[in-house]
C-alpha cells in the first residue's frame, strides 16, 4: 500500500512560486511587522495596512498554512524565525535579503528559452554592476552575511593569524566580523572596483577602517597580495565554473604563507547531486543572469583544494542545507 503513488508532489512543485509570491506580498505591506508590533486580529491588519478585509483573509490564510503565521489562542503570532528575521527594524531583520532575486523572478519564467538561445559571459550580472547597484545589493547581502560571518567567527579560531584575505568580500562582513573578534588581524577585502566603494562605506561604519583595507579587482584574474595567512572565500562559488573556481583557489595558495588556510565558504551539492535544493538552484540561477557558472559538489570543491596543494582538507555544514565550508592547510 505504501507504494502508491499520486500527484500531490508533482502539483506542490508546479505550484511553489505561490509561495515566493505570498512571502513577497507579506513583506510588502508589512504583514509580520504589524503582527509583532499588536496588530493581531484580521480587523486590526485592515486597518493597519489599508488592504481590503478579503485580502487580508487572503493573505493570513496563505500565512497561516505556510507556518509563516501561528494562532496564540484566538490571536495571530509570528512563527518564531519570522518574528527573528522579518519584522522590520529588529537587528536581525533578513529582509533585503529574502527580497534579493526578486527582480529575477521573470527570468527564471523564461528559463527554457535561455537554455535555448544559450548567451553568457564569464561574469555574468557582475558585468554591469555600478556603485549605486553594488550599494543596493550588499544592503541584501548584508542583512544576512554580518550572521554568517559571527557564525565564522565562532566556528573558526583565527587568534594566532595576522593578515585574512577576503575574496569576494562584499559588505566586508567577514573582514569586519573577524578583526572585531580577534585582536592581531587585519583584513583586506578584494572586490570588483565598483563594490569596495561600498565596502569601505561598511568599513568606515563599524570603525575599522585602520584595520581592514580594500583591494578593486576581479579575482578571477591575476595574482593576490601576499604574503597572508588566511583566505577565506564565502558566498561566491556557484557564480563560476570548475576552472574559475580551481584558479582561484591555486592562486590563494600561492598568496598564502607555510601553514597558512583557506576556508571555501558556498552552497555545495552532496556528492550524489540529490541535495540540497538550494545549492542545485544556486546553480541554475547563473543561467538567469548569464554566467558560466554551476552548482559544485562537496567532492569537487576537496579537489579544487587538493589539485592546488592544500592537505587536510574537508568539507563540513556551515549553515545546514544551506552552506557548507570547504578548509585546506598549506603544508
Ligand atoms: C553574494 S556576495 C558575497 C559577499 C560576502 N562574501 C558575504 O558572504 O557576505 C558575492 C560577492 O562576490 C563578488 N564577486 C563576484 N565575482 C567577483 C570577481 N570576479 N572578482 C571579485 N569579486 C567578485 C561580488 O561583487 C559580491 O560582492
Amino acid at each position: 500500500m505504501s507504494n502508491r503513488i499520486d500527484t500531490t508532489r508533482l502539483q506542490e512543485i508546479a505550484r511553489a512560486y505561490t509561495a515566493s509570491a505570498v512571502l513577497y506580498a507579506a513583506l510588502d505591506v508589512g504583514l509580520f511587522t504589524e503582527v509583532s508590533g499588536g496588530c493581531r486580529t484580521e480587523e486590526a491588519l485592515v486597518t493597519a495596512t489599508g488592504l481590503r478585509p478579503i485580502d487580508v483573509d487572503r493573505l493570513v490564510s496563505c500565512a497561516l498554512s505556510l507556518e509563516l503565521l501561528d494562532w496564540d489562542g484566538a490571536e495571530l503570532c509570528n512563527a518564531p524565525d519570522v518574528e527573528t528575521y522579518l519584522v522590520e527594524g529588529k537587528e536581525r531583520y533578513a529582509g533585503p535579503w529574502m527580497m534579493f532575486t526578486r527582480p529575477d523572478v521573470s527570468g527564471w519564467f523564461q528559463m527554457t528559452e535561455k537554455m535555448r538561445e544559450a548567451d553568457s559571459t564569464k561574469l555574468g550580472m557582475y558585468d554591469e554592476l555600478t556603485v549605486e547597484s553594488a550599494r543596493k545589493y550588499h544592503q541584501a547581502t548584508s542583512s544576512i552575511g554580518f550572521g554568517a560571518a559571527r557564525r565564522f567567527v565562532r566556528t573558526v579560531d583565527l587568534s594566532n593569524r595576522t593578515h585574512l584575505l577576503d575574496l569576494g568580500g562584499g559588505s566586508g562582513a567577514y573582514s569586519i566580523t573577524s578583526v572585531e573578534q580577534f585582536e592581531g588581524l587585519k583584513a583586506t577585502v578584494l572586490d570588483l572596483p565598483p563594490v569596495v566603494v561600498a565596502t569601505q562605506e561598511y568599513i568606515n561604519d563599524a570603525g575599522v577602517e585602520d584595520r581592514v583595507s580594500t583591494i578593486g579587482a576581479d579575482f578571477t584574474e591575476g595574482e593576490f597580495p601576499s604574503p597572508v595567512d588566511v583566505v577565506v572565500m564565502a558566498s561566491n562559488l556557484p557564480i563560476y565554473d570548475g576552472e574559475v573556481i580551481g584558479g582561484v583557489v591555486a592562486r590563494a595558495f600561492r598568496a598564502l604563507e607555510v601553514g597558512g588556510e583557506m576556508h571555501l565558504i558556498g552552497e555545495m551539492l552532496d556528492n550524489d547531486r540529490k541535495s540540497p535544493v538550494d545549492a542545485a538552484m544556486w546553480g541554475m540561477n547563473e543561467l538567469i543572469c548569464g554566467s558560466q557558472g554551476r552548482a559544485h559538489t562537496r567532492a569537487e570543491c576537496e579537489n579544487y583544494f587538493r589539485s592546488a596543494g592544500f592537505v587536510d582538507v574537508e568539507v563540513t555544514d556551515f549553515v545546514p542545507g544551506i552552506l557548507a565550508r570547504c578548509v585546506g592547510k598549506k603544508p
